[in-house]
């Protein structure tokens, strides 16, 4: 500006034109922030002074005026340098208030300070919600896994928002179910293994006692019929009767009992399953001639060879049939039925009986295990292990319609010429 108004003062200083500097210098005035202007001749004698009231502080800008050396006189700005002491006309002064600019540069410092305090805040914002929604998920994880060490496993980690979150608790979810089953697992065959530690110490028990009490009981049953005799005592002796049916009931139970804990060692030799089926049949049909239960049978009349030892296996199928005929006793009919596929035999045995209830029906096939009064609950403990050892499964379940059905399978192991 201080420029602009030596180049334009330096026809009225040269004239001496008062009214055109005073233009000149009213015009500066004119704009904001100027507070005075002075025009000087060469001499430093004051040409013109314009003044204004405004708020300082100020600061002064001061110009030569030089003649110009265009050839047209017209002014040109790089022409007039501080250097060119020769041909300087006069001086102009400006006095400007630098409040305006101070105001300015305050303004633009708070300006500045709030949009970076603004954009500390946008991004503490923007970090608070990307972290929370990333750190926030493996919290509840860490949380929920704290809960499962202290023994809550039926809690899952919910789904978070975003992708990564879900799939995230989605792994951790699948890590805790096959933990549990894991878990579920190994209690299991926890409680196997103990049961069958306990069985096998009651077993181990039980072979003494009932190999110690056969001894005494043979020797009772032997001393009650010389009693008898020598005491002449009729045969219809009541208390007798039931003594000697007590014994032979005892003796049984001891029997049975020692046939199971021996291990069934099958003589095995090729024998035609269906025929040794049809005799079973037949004990029973003798036993049960008309009623209460009603045995109905279809056993092929085709053979089915298989390797067997038929006595073990005849007493086997014999305790399925008899669980039968018990659990239908005074209704029903119990149905024998057999399936021959080329190498596989299965016997069905349904009855109309109660069925196995729902919590019996992983128990049946353990030794003792009974729902009767007078049973041993070694029936189907030996059924269970007389098949096994022939290779073959038997399979329970309850029918629809009412009543158990059994399954035996059996796979015939003889060459092709032989069946
Ligand atoms: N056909 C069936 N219907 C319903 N329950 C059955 C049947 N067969 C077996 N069970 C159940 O299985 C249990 C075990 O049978 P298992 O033959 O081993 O012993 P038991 O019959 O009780 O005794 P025992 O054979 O010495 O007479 C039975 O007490 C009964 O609860
Ligand atoms: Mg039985």
């Amino acid at each position: 500006m201080t420029q602009y108004l030596a180049l334009n003062s330096e026809l009225g200083i040269l004239i001496d034109e008062q009214r055109l500097l005073r233009g000149l210098a009213r015009n500066m005035l004119g704009e904001e922030d100027i507070a005075g202007v002075v025009i000087e001749d060469g001499q430093g004698r004051e040409l013109v002074r314009e003044e204004r009231n405004i708020p300082g502080p100020f600061e002064t800008a001061q110009k030569w005026v030089h003649l110009s050396e265009t050839k047209d006189g017209m002014a040109s700005m790089d022409l007039i340098t501080e250097n060119r002491d020769g041909d300087r006309i006069g001086q102009v002064k400006v006095v400007y208030s630098t409040s305006g600019i101070e105001d300015l540069v305050t303004k633009m410092k708070q300006r500045f300070l709030i949009i970076a305090l603004i954009l500390i805040l946008i991004s503490c914002l923007i970090f608070y919600v990307i972290s929370g929604s990333l750190v926030a998920p493996v919290i509840s994880l860490a949380k929920i896994a704290r809960k499962v060490s202290l023994g809550n496993h039926a809690i899952r980690a919910p789904e978070g928002n975003t992708p990564e979150t879900i799939k995230l608790a989605e792994a951790f979810n699948e890590m805790l179910d096959s933990i549990a089953l894991g878990r579920k697992t190994i209690v299991q065959a926890y409680e196997k293994m103990a049961r069958q530690e306990t069985l096998v110490e009651v077993g181990k028990f039980s072979m003494m006692i009932a190999h110690e009490v056969k001894n005494p009981l043979a020797i009772i049953k032997s001393s009650l019929e010389i009693l008898k005799r020598e005491l002449n005592i009729p045969r219809e002796n009541v208390a007798l009767t039931f003594a000697e049916e007590e014994i032979v009931r005892l003796n049984d139970l001891i029997e049975s009992f020692l046939m199971f804990a021996r291990p069934a060692r099958p003589n095995f030799e090729r024998i035609d399953l269906n025929r040794l089926m049809y005799q079973v049949v037949t004990g029973f049909e003798i036993q049960y001639p008309d009623g209460p239960i009603e045995i109905r049978s279809s056993v092929p009349e085709e053979p089915f060879y298989a390797s067997a030892d038929f006595d073990l296996f005849s007493r086997g199928v014999t305790n399925i049939i008899m669980n039968a005929c018990e659990a239908s006793l005074g209704k029903g009919i119990v149905d024998i039925s057999i399936e021959c596929k080329r190498k596989k035999w299965q016997l069905y045995v349904k009855d109309q009986g109660k069925g196995i209830p729902e919590q019996n029906s992983g128990r049946i096939f353990e030794p003792f295990f009974t729902t009767k009064a007078k049973g041993t609950g070694l029936g189907l403990a030996f059924a269970d292990q007389v098949v096994k050892a022939h290779g073959g499964n038997i399979k329970a379940e309850n029918r629809p319609e009412g009543g158990a059905l059994f399954c035996v399978t059996m796979f015939s192991n003889l060459k092709e010429d032989e069946i």
